[in-house]
């Protein structure tokens, strides 16, 4: 088997695990409002599939996504999720030879498409206390040269949970904009957060504002998403789109549903996933070993470092894929940091997140000296 079959039979597998708990990819597995379901059951027994949808979205679905991130003046191109805005917008943009500047952790699927363009990576460590956990403004503007093209930014980040404050928002879209990059902000966690500024407000010319329905409305095997930026970039990206007959019409309808109920049904998702966050803080607080260095996270997952409880991230990721719990090794985000720690997603029914907390000093006994290689992705 090649090894994308070998990482394939594992995703099918794990797809196939009836009750599975999902707490390792950032899903959101909140009960839908009906509101959704309907858009979705409509869409089918009106047979609207037979169509393709609009190149760019539907009308109203731009305009919400627009509007909910409160860019006015901005346009947006709807995608088949946020990897695929953001494969679209690597390709369009970068050139051989061109820098692509990211953090160590970041998400790494941009990395792997800038890459491929012949563009060189370069990553800016942001892992541990004498970091903070965050990217400092500063060292961005030491790291960034006339070659970097791309500035790409996740945030809130993604494994770790914090986000940038308003001055660093506006610190680093004034360090992109001085060097002429574009800024990739990637905000597929936006909604999670306790506060969270965007840097399109700061440099709307070349800001590229990464948006995602996988993670607030819980619509990750819909693939749906949108990149939102100046008219004038967006006409471009629109010239050659992966998805230039439209992204799927039943995806873009549940999207749009979900729009329109998010104020009355998102707050109830967040105060759980919060009440989820603190119970597994609870839980950490008792393991010996075990810390929790970003408490609250402004994502909807939390990471857990075991390092000092002497247990491999593999090892525990293991044990509790055993009882059917499915949760992330540091190292799937990155090589460097990643012998460190787990990743737990909280968007999840409370009764997982119990399972979990109560299953994890065992699970952290059983994991203890057990370093045999176990195949993870
Ligand atoms: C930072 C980040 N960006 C983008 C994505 C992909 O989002 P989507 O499901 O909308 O393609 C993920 C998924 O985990 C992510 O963590």
């Amino acid at each position: 088997m090649k090894p994308f079959e070998v990482r394939n039979a594992h995703f099918d597998r794990l797809v196939n695990t009836p009750d599975l708990r999902w707490m390792g990819q950032n899903t959101n597995h909140a009960k839908p409002h009906a509101a959704v379901i309907e858009a979705m059951e409509r869409c089918i027994r009106d047979e609207e599939f037979h169509v393709y949808a609009p190149p760019a979205g539907l009308e109203e679905l731009r305009q919400g996504i627009v509007s909910d991130l409160d860019l006015k003046d901005h346009a947006a191109l709807v995608s088949d999720g946020a990897v695929s805005s953001l494969y679209h917008v690597c390709h369009t943009l970068l050139q051989p030879g061109d820098e692509f500047i990211t953090t160590d952790p970041t998400w790494n699927w941009p990395m792997a498409f800038a890459r491929s363009v012949g563009a060189t990576v370069k990553q800016i460590p942001i892992y541990g206390a004498e970091y903070g956990y965050r990217l400092a403004p500063e060292r961005l503007a030491a790291a960034i040269t006339p070659k970097t093209r791309i500035v790409y930014l996740v945030d809130p980040n993604n494994p770790l949970g914090t986000a940038c404050t308003s001055a660093e928002i506006e610190s680093i879209a004034a360090i992109a904009k001085a060097a002429g990059a574009y800024l990739i902000h990637d905000c597929t966690y936006r909604h999670f957060a306790h506060s969270h500024e965007l840097a399109a407000k700061h440099y709307p010319d070349r800001t590229l504002t990464i948006y995602s329905f996988s993670k607030w409305l819980g619509l990750a095997g819909l693939r749906v998403g949108a990149v939102v930026a100046d008219p004038d970039l967006i006409e471009r990206l629109a010239g050659s789109p992966p998805n230039n007959l439209g992204s799927s019409i039943l995806s873009q309808r549940a999207a749009l549903a979900g729009l329109k109920i998010k104020s009355e049904w998102f707050p109830g998702v967040l105060t759980q996933q919060r009440a989820n966050q603190k119970l597994i803080n609870d839980a950490v607080t008792r393991i010996p070993g075990l810390e929790m260095p970003v408490y609250p996270s402004n994502g909807n997952f939390i990471i857990i470092e075991c390092e000092k409880a002497g247990v491999k991230p593999e090892a525990l990721v293991a044990a509790f894929q055993e009882r059917k719990i499915m949760i992330r090794q540091g190292a799937y985000h990155t090589p460097t940091f990643g012998d460190r720690f787990i990743k737990v997603s909280t968007s999840v029914p409370s009764l997982w997140v119990e399972e979990f907390v109560a299953l994890l000093p065992a699970m952290v006994e059983r994991a203890r000296g057990r370093n045999e290689p176990v195949k993870l992705f």
